[in-house]
């Protein structure tokens, strides 16, 4: 039995009390908060095995590489992976979805290609394509969404062409929740000749995937939204497209082989993947920290992990739905949104209802949520939204609701 009361019990920090209340952290599609779990493991590993990685023949280097590895194995486990050589530890989503742009589209898209995107995308899923569409003169497209901001899937198909060479999708959005039918995505993709990037960020944190299943080419995610440290991200990639992709950043430790030949000049040989993508010292105990928390959400259950927020959510979307004051955004039914809740309060500023909500301890996240074109679309100049996860319980979406009354009473 999933018990969010137990779960509480590991995370530190929902002990503290903010202006003399107890937390409620419902900002979790910014970043989770961490279990002493997690915590104790990057602890232990400054304190024990602290090395720098596949460089050292000492014994604190080999232990600190295989720690390295098994946090790539437990991802490739986690996500059904082929290998290991099909993960790519990044710093977050954002920088894998920019190695998808720099190593694979700089390289295979020019002036006549199109990539395909949406108008549901976090900024990060949208800079990149355009930074790099001004270098190589590709044309970037946006699918429309309907007006409970999930997906319009004609619109996505209707924009597909014969240029189309990449399409890149998010999974769930970060400001309405809405998933998206990435399997339909795939398909699309697929028969089209396209390759597919889905952004995993607000997914994979909070549902079972199976990139198999699925038939993902790239998949990013972030593991601080996911119970791990800041600062490691990953890219999965099918080993195919990773074989014929040029390295993103070059350094140490992504070569075999550097020579130096009077006549030829520098001879560089690539190392195997995915040591290839991984360039310079990487973030040795985050990604230490990141296996540990794929191990604390397997055995919570990852269908465990997604019922129990579908829960909270369909509380939260009742209790917000009988204030009329009060506009939701994004698909009311839970089956096809995970565990964001926008919304409005008629007559006030987001900032402001997030900044009473923070007097009483209450922490949600308020403004365009790097997803400008999104708030444009339904005509919005913002929101606040409330993101939930494993530790947050319906008693919590009580008092947060009755909280919201009170500001509504006293404005
Ligand atoms: C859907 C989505 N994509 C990408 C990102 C970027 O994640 P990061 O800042 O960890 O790179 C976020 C972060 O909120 C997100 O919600």
């Amino acid at each position: 039995m999933f018990d969010p009361y137990s779960v509480r019990k590991d995370f530190p920090i929902l002990e503290r009390k903010v202006n003399g209340h107890d937390i409620i952290y419902f900002d979790n599609a910014a970043t989770s908060q961490k279990p002493l779990q997690v915590i104790d493991a990057v602890k232990n590993f400054y304190k024990k095995y602290n090395a720098n990685v596949h460089r050292g023949l000492h014994k604190l280097s080999q232990e600190a590489s295989e720690l390295y590895e098994d946090a790539h194995f437990e991802v490739a486990k986690f996500i059904n992976a082929n290998s290991i050589e099909e993960i790519v530890f990044t710093k977050n989503t954002t920088e894998a979805i920019n190695l998808i742009a720099y190593s694979w589209a700089l390289h295979k898209l020019g002036e006549e290609d199109e990539v395909l995107t949406t108008l549901m995308e976090h900024h990060s899923n949208i800079v990149p394509w355009e930074i790099l569409s001004k270098i190589k003169g590709f044309k970037v497209k946006y699918a429309d969404i309907k007006e409970d901001g999930a997906l319009d899937y004609e619109s996505l198909e209707n924009l597909v062409t014969q240029k189309t060479k990449l399409i890149t999708v998010t999974h769930a959005s970060n400001v309405t929740g809405a998933i998206n039918d990435i399997s339909k995505i795939a398909k699309l993709a697929h028969e089209n000749n396209a390759v597919l990037v889905v952004d995993g960020a607000q997914s994979v944190p909070h549902m079972p995937l199976d990139v198999k299943r699925l038939d993902l080419d790239f998949l990013a995610f972030s593991g601080h939204k996911m119970l791990a440290p800041t600062g490691i991200g990953v890219l999965y990639a099918k080993r195919e497209l990773l074989e014929n992709m040029e390295p993103f950043i070059g350094g140490g430790d992504m070569i075999r082989s550097v020579k130096y030949d009077k006549v030829k000049g520098c001879m560089i040989e690539w190392h195997t993947l995915p040591w290839k993508f991984e360039a310079g010292t990487p973030n040795v105990g985050s990604a230490i920290g990141l296996a540990e928390a794929i191990r604390y959400l397997n055995k919570l259950g990852m269908e465990n992990v997604q019922q129990h927020e579908r829960q909270l959510t369909q509380y939260a979307l009742k209790l917000l739905q009988e204030d009329n004051n009060i506009s939701i955004y994004g698909p009311k039914n839970v089956s096809t949104k995970c565990g964001i809740v926008s919304f409005n309060i008629k007559g006030m500023d987001y900032h402001d209802v997030a900044l009473f909500l923070d007097d009483f301890g209450i922490m949600v996240r308020s403004g365009y949520h790097c997803a400008e074109p999104l708030h444009q679309r339904l005509g919005l100049n913002g929101s606040v939204r409330a993101s939930f996860y494993i530790y947050n319980t319906k008693e919590e979406i009580e008092r947060f609701v009755e909280t919201l009354k009170e500001i509504e009473n006293v404005r």
